[in-house]
């Protein structure tokens, strides 16, 4: 498959084949393969020590895989937000974009920057220390930083961990702004109803496995083996997606 081609419609931004990554005798990830594609968003999830994170730090090219490859169109790097800021806490707002910019070589770092504090909204606290910002700002910050070279794909590890809910929510709106516009998003948690409400399709790891791939209704529907009163016209429980997503690391085993 060749990366930004077009499959019924839909442009592919990357491919992993067979991605493995050992660390001593532990096997971290074991030939994981997937794709995808522009605009789409989606949530890895699975228990602590699944992998999130290692599969995450591949494709943001921080972490060398031990085999397999991740094929995307040379020279386009992916935006990483890893889970703990990388900011200076005693630079302003601005200061730390400029200096990502720097470090980016993004051709324009003035331009980049006033567009990042545009794209974030945080226009009035550019000349704030970022240490005085709330953690939601602060991850806004770490976003906007991992946006800056204008990458194909956005990598989230565990984006809203740290956030209240109504951060959580503007966070997820931008989220899908930019999915909208075509940048293709991957996140992790272990909030699976937020991985539920949204993300279009689901990556589950356990122990280094990929052991599902689908939307969060398919992975009810592998659980209840078909059953038919997960049909449309039956009501459905909050709690339903995390139940059934405990059920089917049960079923195999994790
Ligand atoms: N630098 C490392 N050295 C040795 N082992 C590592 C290293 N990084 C990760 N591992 C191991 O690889 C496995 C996967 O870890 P990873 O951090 O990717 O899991 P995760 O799914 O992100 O977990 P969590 O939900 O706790 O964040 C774990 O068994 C972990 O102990
Ligand atoms: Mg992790």
């Amino acid at each position: 498959m060749s990366i930004g081609t077009q499959t019924a419609q839909r442009t592919v931004t990357v491919a992993v084949r067979g991605l493995t990554k050992r660390f001593g005798a532990r096997i971290a990830l074991d030939r994981i393969s997937f794709e995808l594609y522009a605009a789409e968003v989606v949530a890895i999830i699975g228990p602590n020590g699944a992998g999130k994170t290692t599969l995450l730090s591949i494709l943001a090219g921080v972490l060398n895989p031990s085999e397999g490859e991740v094929i995307r169109t040379p020279d386009r790097r992916f935006g990483w937000v890893p889970q703990e800021p990388a900011l200076y806490s005693k630079l302003s707002v601005a200061e730390n974009l400029r200096l990502f910019a720097r470090l980016e070589r993004v051709a324009d770092p003035d331009q980049a920057v006033a567009a990042m504090l545009a794209q974030i909204g945080l226009e009035d606290r550019a000349g704030e220390e970022v240490a005085r910002l709330s953690g939601g700002n602060q991850q806004r910050v770490n976003i906007a930083i991992g946006l800056l070279c204008e990458p194909p794909a956005l990598l989230l590890d565990e984006p809203s961990a740290s956030l209240d809910p109504r951060q959580r929510e503007r966070l997820w709106e931008f989220i899908g702004g930019l999915a909208g516009r075509g940048t293709t998003i991957i996140f992790s948690t272990h909030n699976v109803a937020e991985a539920e409400r949204y993300a279009g399709r689901t990556l589950v790891l356990g122990d280094g496995e990929l052991l599902f791939t689908g939307t969060p209704a398919d992975l009810e529907r592998a659980v209840s083996g078909g059953d038919t009163t997960l049909d449309a016209d039956t009501p459905r429980l909050a709690g339903d997606f995390e139940s059934a997503f405990v059920r089917f690391l049960h079923d195999r085993g994790h």
